[in-house]
């Protein structure tokens, strides 16, 4: 799943590029995407991308200082992001949170200008087994947000602020990447992808409006709906 995402990354970000435009991606936090990272460090990947012309961004970060074990930020960082020393736009946790989501959103404005919706190349999401994504949780008041990019919310179940991209921003972005591993997001996956209701789950509201929104599955997340009693179903 990660060789694919990675590959899925350097072709967007060569495109890209070769229209001399500087590539832009918000990453996702959580454990998945860390092999990407990992694997995007190595020569094979990382010799296929000019990084001077790659900005980095996140959709999500918990409102902890950088060098916090739980900082997104530094997650990418640890594992990529100082050998390859692109441009790089960190949601800045330290701060009081509503004021790092503020300071956010005018660096988003600065970058893609004032009164457009930003236009990330490429979106990277999770998905928690609750449906969240970025830190887009279910019935969280952010979700019905429509005019600000970015926003501050208080996670209550993890008694934790955190500075969240909104559906709007997350949705205008011409290449949205779900990378979902583990037997434990397949029942969340099931009920999104052939549930009643799929917009019930914040992830299940999150896709390109411009583009493409592929969804990188390993067999242990697809088995809730590809493979019934361990055997594979065609579907
Ligand atoms: C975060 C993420 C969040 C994550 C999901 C899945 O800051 O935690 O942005 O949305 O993608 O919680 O996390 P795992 O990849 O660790 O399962």
């Amino acid at each position: 799943m990660s060789r694919m995402a990675a590959s899925h990354f350097c072709g967007i970000a060569s495109r890209v590029i070769a229209t001399g435009r500087n590539f832009t991606v918000a990453l996702s936090g959580g454990r998945t995407p860390e092999s990407l990272f990992n694997l995007l460090s190595t020569p094979a990947y990382s010799s296929k991308v000019d990084w001077t012309r790659v900005e980095f961004f996140w959709g999500d970060e918990r409102c902890v200082p950088p060098e916090h074990t739980d900082s997104n930020f530094r997650s990418a960082h640890e594992a990529f992001l100082k050998k390859v020393r692109p441009i790089v736009h960190r949601i800045q946790g330290e701060m009081e949170p509503k004021e790092a989501a503020r300071k956010y959103e005018a660096e988003l404005r600065e970058v893609f200008g004032t009164d457009a919706l930003p236009t990330f190349d490429l979106a990277i999401q999770g998905i928690g087994e609750d449906g969240h994504t970025a830190s887009l949780f279910p019935g969280a008041k952010a979700l019905q947000e429509t005019k600000r990019l970015a926003v501050a919310v208080y996670v209550r179940k993890l008694k934790s602020w955190r500075v969240t991209l909104t559906v709007p921003v997350l949705c205008n972005s011409q290449n949205v990447l779900f990378m979902v591993s583990g037997r434990k997001k397949s029942e969340v996956l099931k009920e999104i992808f052939s549930g009643e209701e799929p917009e019930k789950y914040p992830a299940g509201r999150v896709r390109s409006n411009c583009g493409e929104t592929v969804w990188l599955l390993d067999e242990a997340a697809a088995r809730g709906f590809f493979y019934k009693s361990g055997k594979k179903e065609t579907s």
